[in-house]
């Protein structure tokens, strides 16, 4: 059933309403994991519950616990809970999202200050601030949705449920266990689930995305003398923890991305013809890839293997080194204690336990190797396994109409190289399939200096999850 034409038609009509509350929401600077930032993750979620109230939906704010960060005990983001209409003709659709953001300073080379929605003053449409695309634009865009319903006095075609959280760029402590505590409370009678907090490959294709690879975040510390020391008064004297630490995490992975860890390629899952079909499939070029990380520095040029880097292959990252000195100038110091952190993306048949075994033994019995008397310890600090989902479920073939009513395009069906854990979680807690359906484009850059969202990803996106509701509700289920 295609959407509503005066829902398509308000759209049109309030993009300024709809960019001002992109504004509003940006403004709130809900970084999370970040002490200093607290009171901005619980005003964004406060600002939330508002929204949705004054649009009609049931609203609650939920405390998940505590944790400590910088030392100091705080109580973790609410979840935020929300549901609109409970017919029993009608599809449920639970929808998730994020309302904490990364951290983001003007210094670190952003054009305009990243806490106030800027347009791109040359007239491009782009709307540069951080949250645009990573997560507000799209939670907004249900939002948006919901306004639209409300002031043109038509009903959703679903019964809606919402679960936003503010946690989930710091790994979403708890959400699990919330998950299962509501499994037969607020999450019942849910028929399927739709996430947007993902993007387009390029710039210019729509996408449906039925897999995302999962992550594991470890660290590798070395302990040596109990002070930092001159480097000239003890180099050469003294086994140095930085010289450990570079040995080690050069044994990791090899320049051109090949992971060195025995045992951890042995569990890729063989690639099947159809899979490979697959990414054949998608709507890829170089120029793409090298238009998002400005500059050619891809590994391969070849457009299938680049895509199966990102989505179906494990990779190896490095990330930083905790007590380096890092600062400008030179100082001739040896750091007494260091932390080496990289991440491993998982994908199918990786798991979370099974990699951290081959990892701890690697590192160990390589350090071992060196002969220092330091020593060394490795372990997990977070882990997530990977999805995949049935892209012919109902929901994927009412997301496909949906692009097609909005965009007029054939969206491709893509795998993410990114992770979204909590998306396990809601799929195998609540056994749902869950549909990826991003509103943003490839080049968005989240995480990056300069986030953005184009004003036409935001506006058709606002079509594209509400156009989505109704394809859902007149789909058939088998
Ligand atoms: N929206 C991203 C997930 C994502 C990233 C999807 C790239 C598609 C492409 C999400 O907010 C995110 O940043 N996830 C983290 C998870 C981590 C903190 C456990 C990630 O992927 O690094
Ligand atoms: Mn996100
Ligand atoms: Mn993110």
């Amino acid at each position: 059933m295609a959407a509503n034409p005066q829902f398509l038609k308000y759209v049109d009509d309030h993009q300024d309403d709809y960019i001002k509350r992109l504004s509003d929401a940006v403004a709130i600077a809900s970084v999370s994991g970040n002490l200093s930032y607290v009171k901005d993750v619980e005003a964004m979620g406060e600002y939330l519950v508002q929204q949705l109230t004054a649009l009609g939906a049931t609203v609650e704010k939920r405390g998940i616990g505590k944790h400590t960060l910088e030392g100091k005990e705080v109580d973790l983001p609410p979840v935020i809970i929300g549901q609109v209409g409970n017919d029993p003709k009608k599809k449920t659709l639970l929808v998730y999202g994020h309302y904490d953001v990364q951290p983001a300073l003007k210094e670190d080379g952003w054009l305009y200050p990243p806490f106030e929605l800027t347009p791109d003053p040359k007239g491009s449409g782009k709307l540069y601030g951080r949250g645009a695309t990573d997560d507000k634009g799209p939670v907004l865009g249900w939002i948006n949705v919901l306004e639209a319903h409300k002031n043109l006095g038509i009903e959703l075609p679903v019964n809606l449920k919402m679960c936003f959280e503010g946690m989930e760029e710091n790994g979403s402590v708890n959400l699990d266990k919330f998950i299962e505590s509501e499994k037969d409370k607020f999450f019942s009678g849910v028929d399927c689930m739709c996430i947007s907090d993902n993007y387009w490959l390029d710039t210019k294709t729509p996408c449906l995305t039925y897999g995302l690879r999962g992550i594991n975040y470890y660290e590798i510390k070395i302990n040596g003398p109990d002070r930092d020391l001159h480097s000239g008064v003890f180099g050469g004297t003294v086994h140095e923890p930085m010289t450990d630490l570079i040995a080690l995490m050069s044994k990791l992975v090899t320049p051109t991305g090949e992971i060195l860890i025995p045992g951890v390629k042995e569990m890729i899952a063989p690639l099947t013809d159809d899979e490979k079909a697959k990414f054949e499939a998608i709507h890829f070029s170089m120029s793409d890839i090298h238009g998002a990380v400005g500059g050619d520095v891809t590994i391969s040029n070849d457009t299938v293997k680049t895509l199966m880097g990102r989505m179906r292959n494990p990779s190896l990252s490095l990330h930083g080194i905790e007590g380096a000195f890092s600062a400008p100038g030179s100082k001739t110091v040896i750091p007494c204690q260091v932390k080496g952190k990289f991440s491993i993306r998982l994908v199918p048949n990786l798991t979370v336990a099974g990699v951290t075994e081959h990892v701890v033994k690697y590192v160990k019995e390589e350090f071992a190797k060196l002969g220092s008397k330091n020593t060394c310890d490795v372990y997990l600090t977070h882990g997530g396994e990977p999805w995949i989902a049935d892209p012919n479920h109902y929901s994927y073939r009412a997301a496909h109409k949906a692009t097609e009513a909005v965009y007029g395009q054939t969206p491709d069906y893509t795998r993410e190289g990114g992770s979204i854990p909590v998306t396990l979680d809601f799929a195998n807690i609540l056994n749902l399939n869950v549909l990826l359906l991003p509103v943003g484009r490839g080049d968005d850059g989240a995480h990056s200096t300069n986030e953005k969202i184009d004003t036409s990803n935001y506006i058709n996106g606002t079509k594209l999850l509400g156009s989505y509701m109704y394809e859902l509700a007149a789909i058939s289920k088998d």
